[in-house]
């Protein structure tokens, strides 16, 4: 067993790093206060190679491995949740989707200006009656012979006013419950498209949230992605990688929120000495260490088994859960470290916790990822991480 990153993946996570240290931190603070879009940043990211990380260099990607896209996502989340979860749903759902599952027409259309960030992606599976139950779709798409007409309302949409391309799942054959779902590629400006207002909301407050309205958009034949039925199935694949992404989300926020703390509590001192030598603060701090890193190890494992082509779907699931905990524990832990100052806006770990809260919540919530993992319990479907990958009863 190696746990060693080479020298590529370790370049990764330095440039992530730099960007996020010099273009990213400067400014973070009133971006989240007034929910400003990072219009600027994302241009850059797009340029930098954040937004296609994993696409192959042919349709104008960074041809690079999983544990490369993780490694840059947790240095991104260190300081902004905002931007981390625009690079997070443009890989891993919308170009990761694209092109594992779309027709060579459609990743040639779609994927180069997905990479550079000209365009940005969306998401669209969530509706107000339809959250974590996913397969209760509301939103139709009758098949009109060379085209679909699309209709009905998305919630929570992540780049929802931002974006130039949704990927929207809708129902084509009620009948037919989840076999009678597609996925369909949606561009923003079709007649019909309407973005709703942008959500005022806890965390991650300059990404754009918004709900979107389609009505009787007329979306051609060629823009279904897979065979007819085959949509639940890509959506319910899509975010088992989708939520390798957000677990490298958790894991930056509590590192982030680590990080500081163990900074400031080297530099405050209490009772005549640093407080990183009062046990109260310094048992908090080998507790913070010693969860993220084992967060960080079910997070890069499940980076390695998606790229070694093994099953993933149960280790993205365990890694979303463990490490979406320990990003809320540690950040309330880390306002606690910085006392006072940890409710002012200016130390950053009170934003931190608040950007915690929703890695709990979206590609799918905690209970939900206890339901992918309890029925790998229950029918003795658990992956050994072997290359034949074998499956194995408990
Ligand atoms: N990969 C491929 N196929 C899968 C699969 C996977 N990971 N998981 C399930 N399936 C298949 C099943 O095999 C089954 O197929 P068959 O009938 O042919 O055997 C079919 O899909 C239906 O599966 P289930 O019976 O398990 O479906 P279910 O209704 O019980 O739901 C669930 C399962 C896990 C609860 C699922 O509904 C789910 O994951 N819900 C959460 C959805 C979610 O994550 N929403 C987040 C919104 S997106 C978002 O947040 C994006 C953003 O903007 C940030």
């Amino acid at each position: 067993m190696i746990f060693e990153l080479s020298e590529e993946q370790l370049a990764v996570k330095e440039a992530a790093r730099e960007f996020a240290q010099k273009d990213l931190l400067p400014g973070v603070i009133e971006r989240d206060r007034d929910m400003i879009f990072p219009t600027e940043q994302v241009r850059k990211m797009g340029e930098l190679g954040f937004l296609g990380m994993m696409v192959d260099p042919k349709y104008g990607g960074g041809g690079m491995d999983t544990i490369s896209y993780v490694l840059a996502m947790e240095e991104l989340s260190k300081v902004d949740n905002s931007c981390s979860v625009i690079v997070s749903v443009n890989n891993s759902l919308v170009c990761w989707g694209l092109e594992k599952f779309g027709s060579e027409d459609q990743k040639q259309k779609y994927l180069t200006k997905l990479c550079t960030g000209e365009w940005i992606g969306a998401f669209c599976l969530s509706e107000p009656e339809a959250g974590s139950d996913a397969t209760s779709q509301r939103t139709t798409a009758i098949d009109k012979g060379d085209h679909y007409i699309l209709n009905g309302t998305k919630n929570w949409i992540t780049n929802g006013g931002s974006s130039k391309v949704h990927l929207v799942i809708a129902q084509t054959d009620v009948e037919k419950g989840h076999k009678g779902i597609n996925a369909f590629i949606v561009e923003t400006d079709w007649d019909g498209v309407n973005v709703g207002g942008k959500e005022d909301k806890l965390g991650i407050r300059s990404s754009d949230t918004h709900s979107i309205m389609y009505t009787d958009v007329k979306v051609p034949k060629e823009n279904r992605i897979g065979e007819d039925g085959f949509g639940f199935k890509f959506a319910m694949k899509v975010l088992s990688g989708g939520r390798i992404g957000i677990a490298a989300q958790a894991l930056g926020i509590a590192a982030g929120a680590y990080e500081l703390s163990v900074k400031y509590s080297k530099e405050r001192e209490a009772f005549g000495k640093p407080i990183n030598r009062h046990q109260a603060i310094a048992f908090k701090l080998a507790d913070m260490a010693t969860e993220i890193e084992a967060a960080r190890l079910l997070v890069y494992r499940s980076a390695w088994l998606k790229d070694m082509g093994m099953n993933f779907d149960l280790a993205s699931s365990q890694a979303k859960l463990y490490a979406s905990t320990v990003a809320m524990k540690t950040s309330v832990e880390a306002v606690q470290v910085h006392g006072g100052y940890g409710f002012v806006k200016e130390y950053h770990v009170e934003r931190l916790m608040r950007d915690a809260k929703i890695t709990q919540i979206y590609e799918g919530t905690s209970e939900i990822q206890k339901i992918v993992i309890s029925r790998a319990i229950t029918t003795g479907d658990l992956y050994v991480p072997t290359k034949t990958n074998q499956t194995v009863t408990a």
